[in-house]
C-alpha cells in the first residue's frame, strides 16, 4: 500500500464540489472588481524564492535539481512569480494592473490541522499605484471574497510594517540583520529578539519603543499614540478609504510583521478565530520585489487567501450544501432496449441536460438504488413493452411517482420539471 506524502490531501467528489463552488464564487467577485486571472508554473528557479522571501520561507522550500542540473523549487507562494511575470512581459501594460490567481503552493512545514505541505492559495496583486485607496482596494477584495462564501466570523488586522522596519533601519543595521530581527518579531520570539538586540547593541529605549509599537492594537484612536509621521497619515487615510468601501471587521495592529520579507508599508492579516492555532486565513500588504527582479521601481500591493483554511472556517459555521446530482439516469431493462437507451442518453445530453446511464447492465432495483446514491432527480426506464409503443417510464426520484411518456417528449418533460 502506498501512503499519501505527509501534509498532502486527496479530495473526493463531494469535497471537490464544495471547493469548486467556493472557487467559482470568489473568482466572480475578483472579476467583478476589474481583476484579471493569471496562472504561473508550479516550479521555478530556486533563486526567485531565496532572493527576498526571507528565512521563514527558505527553510521550508521543496527544492531539487532537475536533469539539466538546475536548482528548482516548488513554489511556496505566488507573489514572487507574479513579479517575475510582470518584469518579463507586462511592464508596458496600462496601470494599474489588477490580477488574481489560484493554485497549489508547497511548504515543508510541520503538518497539522489547517497547515499542510501542499495547500492552495487564492491571491491578488495590484501593480503601479501607490495611493491609500490602492491598498484599500486590495483589502476590500479579500474581505468581499471571504464574505462571498458566507464566512461571517473573521477579523481584519491592519498594520504598517514600515514603522518597525524603519526603526531597525535607523539603527544602521544591515538589511540581513533587519530581516533577522523582523523574523523574531514575526515569530513572537521575545527571548530571541532580546538576544538579537543585545548582540547588535541596540539601545534599550529603542528596543522598548519597538516593543510598545508591537503591542499597539485597537481602533483608529490608537494612532493618537504615534508620533506624527508619514506612516500615521497614510494609515489614517487608508482606514478612511476602507470605511468608505464598506469594509467591516477592521482593527489596527501595529505589531504585524508577516512571515515573508518583502513587505514595506501597509500589511494586513485576516483571522478566523474559530480555527484556533491556524486561524490566519489571509495575509498581504504592499511590498517591494520588482527592482530586485530587474524591473523599474513600481508600487505593488496584494494578498493571498489560504483557500483550504477559509473553507474549514466556513464549514465550521455551517455545512455548504451544493445542488449536486444529475437531471436523469437512464436504465434499459433488456438487451433489446439498450441501443435506444444509449441514443436517448446522447439526445438528452445534447439538449443540455445532465444525464448518466446504466453501464453495468444491472437489475432495475440495483439501478434505482444507484441512481438515488448519485442524486439523480429522474430515472428513465426503457422496457420492451413501452418501447414497442415508442414510450418509456419517467420516475420522479423525490416522490417515487412514475408515468409513461412518449420518447419524443422526455427531454421537454425533464426540462419543464427542472424549471418548476
Ligand atoms: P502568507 O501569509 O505566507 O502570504 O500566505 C497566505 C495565506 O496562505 C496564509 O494566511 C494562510 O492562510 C495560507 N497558508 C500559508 N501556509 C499554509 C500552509 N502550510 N497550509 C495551509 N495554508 C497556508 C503569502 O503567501 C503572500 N504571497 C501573500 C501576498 C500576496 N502578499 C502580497 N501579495
Amino acid at each position: 500500500m502506498f501512503q499519501r506524502p505527509r501534509g498532502t490531501r486527496d479530495f473526493g467528489p463531494d469535497e471537490m464540489a464544495r471547493r469548486q463552488w467556493a472557487l467559482d464564487v470568489m473568482r466572480k467577485v475578483a472579476i467583478s472588481r476589474g481583476f484579471g486571472e493569471i496562472q504561473m508554473p508550479i516550479f521555478e528557479d530556486i533563486e526567485l524564492f531565496t532572493k527576498k522571501s526571507g528565512p521563514g520561507i527558505v527553510e521550508e522550500l521543496y527544492a531539487f535539481k532537475d536533469k539539466g542540473d538546475r536548482d528548482i523549487a516548488l513554489r511556496p507562494e505566488m507573489t514572487a512569480q507574479v513579479m517575475r511575470f510582470y518584469v518579463n512581459e507586462m511592464t508596458s501594460l496600462p496601470k494599474p494592473i489588477k490580477m488574481f490567481y489560484f493554485g497549489p503552493c508547497f511548504r515543508y512545514e510541520n503538518p497539522q490541522s489547517g497547515r499542510y505541505r501542499e495547500f492552495y492559495q487564492f491571491g491578488a496583486e495590484i501593480i503601479g499605484s501607490n495611493t491609500p485607496e490602492t491598498d484599500a482596494e486590495a483589502v476590500a477584495l479579500a474581505s468581499s471574497m471571504i464574505e462571498s462564501i458566507g464566512l461571517d466570523n473573521y477579523v481584519i488586522r491592519l498594520g504598517y510594517i514600515g514603522i518597525l522596519r524603519n526603526m531597525l533601519r535607523d539603527l544602521k543595521l544591515t538589511e540581513e540583520k533587519i530581516s533577522e530581527g523582523m523574523h523574531y518579531l514575526d515569530k513572537n520570539d521575545e527571548a530571541k529578539f532580546t538576544l538579537f538586540a543585545k548582540d547588535n547593541r541596540l539601545p534599550d529605549d529603542k528596543v522598548r519603543g519597538m516593543m510598545s509599537i508591537r503591542n499597539m492594537k485597537g481602533g483608529i484612536e490608537i494612532l493618537d499614540g504615534l508620533e506624527e509621521c508619514s506612516a500615521k497619515a497614510y494609515l489614517q487615510e487608508f482606514m478612511g478609504c476602507l470605511s468608505l468601501l464598506g469594509v467591516k471587521n477592521c482593527q489596527l495592529d501595529l505589531g504585524i510583521v508577516r512571515g515573508l520579507d518583502y513587505y514595506t508599508g501597509m500589511v494586513f492579516e485576516i483571522d478566523a478565530p474559530a480555527l484556533g492555532a491556524e486561524k490566519q486565513v489571509a495575509g498581504g500588504g504592499s511590498y517591494d520585489l520588482v527592482p530586485l527582479f530587474g524591473g523599474e521601481q513600481v508600487f505593488t500591493t496584494g494578498f493571498a487567501i489560504g483557500f483550504d483554511r477559509i473553507l474549514i472556517a466556513r464549514e465550521k459555521e455551517s455545512t455548504i450544501t451544493i445542488d449536486a446530482g444529475i437531471d436523469a439516469y437512464v436504465v434499459p431493462m433488456s438487451d433489446g432496449t439498450r441501443k435506444t437507451a444509449i441514443e436517448l442518453v446522447a439526445a438528452l445530453r445534447k439538449s443540455g441536460l445532465s444525464v448518466d446511464f446504466d453501464i453495468m447492465r444491472r437489475s432495475l432495483s440495483k439501478n434505482l438504488k444507484y441512481a438515488a446514491s448519485i442524486g439523480a432527480r429522474n430515472v428513465v426506464i426503457i422496457g420492451d413493452k413501452e418501447l414497442a409503443k415508442g414510450a418509456a417510464t419517467l420516475r420522479d426520484m423525490a416522490t417515487g411517482e412514475q408515468k409513461e411518456i412518449s420518447m419524443a417528449s422526455i427531454a421537454e418533460a425533464i426540462s419543464r420539471k427542472k424549471q418548476n
